[in-house]
């Protein structure tokens, strides 16, 4: 078994989960970082992280990280980390596409005797079912014989300054026993939190994609009691604030379920039952609550512009914030566009503001042109849709003074107090 001395490590896959990964391993042993965006790689080369992750300080901490983007490069290593995207296809069924290409460049350079670690998402078995026989057929090599694999979910939270890498307990696996403990020692090695051995790699991939299912139902089941109260003209936010003096009650808040990690690895937990013939419940009624939020939040917009005498077609629409969290630039997944859209069916002419996001990665991915500027008295409505601190510095005057006199704001994120907008969730 190799020990942590000898070890020269692949990761494949630089994004939000595997540039801090490459880093903080770069910083003790010989990695490198392999990703098939050639324009991410020169980013990297010249010191800049576009997802804002890691600092340039941080990038030339990590000195015996290299970045390529030429798969033989990898053929020196002996431990492959994969950190590739896990997403959904249009009918949300899990795309292994990313995770079957980086199996078979790992495949291609795979040596006796090394071992490769999933990172990504996937549901109970899909390291074992999908990724290993590929990795035997392009080697090969014989799974738990000549090679073998690990699977150590990450947890990191994009834009989170707080929760980093190293300060997040790390769950650890291994296809042997003593894989497992190769695993959970070369994690050890960067993880100031500590980790948790799970007992098997389906355990592990259980956990995580659980891990987020959890979040994704407590969500919705808010989201569903905000649709409640607001029928019963009770504001949520106070029941929320007097429910949560019990010390067991769970701190949720309504809110749009975007991203690629909380509105989508819940399809990967239902994928693999459905596969096996139980048919989910909770957690695909919890899917269908989250994803009418945005539906739901026009609505609620329109019901205040009609209350006003302020006609829908033609009317100008503000929507702060596109990202589908605040504080960071990640457009993945963002169920702001279900807004834009409701409102674009209403044909209202619709204007995005976000200052966090890159205006042609918007057009590129949505077709979405964010506006540059603010302009004072413009708005019939507008929709403070992303709480980024921005919107929060703005202050309450200073955002209604974008709007006519008469306009709706709406707060989908209560960065204000229910008394200063004209509705919330
Ligand atoms: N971002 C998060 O907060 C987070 C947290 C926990 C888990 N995850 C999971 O981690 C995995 C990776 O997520 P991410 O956010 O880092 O994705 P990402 O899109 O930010 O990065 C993935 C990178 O992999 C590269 N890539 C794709 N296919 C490749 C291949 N065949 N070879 C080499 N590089 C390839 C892409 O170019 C991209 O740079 C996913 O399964 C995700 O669900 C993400």
């Amino acid at each position: 078994m190799l020990d942590l001395a000898t070890i020269r490590l692949g990761i494949v896959g630089l994004g939000y989960v595997g540039l801090p990964l490459a880093v903080e391993f770069g910083k003790k042993f010989p990695t490198i970082g392999l990703d098939i965006n050639a324009t991410r790689i020169r980013q990297l080369q010249a010191g800049t992280d576009s997802t804002l992750e890691v600092t340039p300080e941080e990038l030339r901490q990590a000195e015996h990280l290299r970045y390529t983007h030429h798969v033989e490069d990898l053929a020196t290593c002996n431990v492959y980390i994969v950190t590739v995207p896990t997403p959904v296809d249009e009918y949300k069924r899990p795309d292994f596409g990313p995770l079957i290409g980086a199996s078979t460049t790992v495949g291609r350079v795979l040596e006796p005797g090394a071992v490769v670690i999933y990172e990504s998402t996937v549901y109970p078995g899909a390291t074992e079912e999908v990724c290993v026989p590929i990795l035997e057929r392009e080697s090969g090599l014989r799974f738990n014989v000549d090679f073998f694999a690990g699977y150590s979910p990450e947890r990191i939270n994009p834009g989170d300054k707080e929760h980093r890498l190293t300060t997040i307990r790390k769950v650890t696996s291994g296809s042997t026993p003593a894989v497992a403990e190769f695993v959970d020692a070369l994690y050890r090695s960067i993880i100031t939190a500590g980790t948790h051995r799970a007992t098997s790699i389906r355990v592990a991939e259980a956990a995580k994609v659980i891990e987020n299912t959890q979040r994704d139902v407590n969500i919705a089941l808010v989201n569903e009691l905000a649709l409640l109260f607001n029928r019963l003209g009770i504001d949520t936010e106070e029941v929320l604030l007097a429910a949560g003096s019990k010390w067991n009650f769970l701190p949720f808040r309504p809110g749009l379920v975007g991203g690629h990690c909380i509105g989508v690895d819940p399809y990967y937990l239902t994928h693999k039952a459905q596969q096996i013939g139980y048919h989910p419940e909770i957690i695909l009624a919890g899917r269908r609550i989250n994803d009418g939020m945005g539906a739901y939040v026009v609505q609620r917009v329109v019901k205040l512009m009609n209350q006003r005498r302020i006609a829908v077609m033609d009317a100008k629409v503000l929507i702060l914030g596109l990202t589908f969290k605040e504080n960071c630039p990640d457009l993945r997944n963002t169920r702001v566009v279900d807004i834009v859209q409701e409102f674009c069916d209403y044909n209202a002419h619709v204007e995005v503001y976000d200052p966090w996001v890159d205006a042609r990665e918007a057009q590129h991915e949505y077709g979405i042109e964010t506006i540059p500027e603010l302009i004072p008295g413009r708005y019939d409505a507008i929709i403070l849709a992303v709480a980024h601190r921005q919107f929060r510095e703005m202050g309450i005057a200073q955002i209604r003074a974008l709007g006519k006199p008469a306009s709706v704001l709406f707060d989908v994120k209560y960065l204000f107090p229910a008394v200063e907008v004209d509705g919330r969730l």
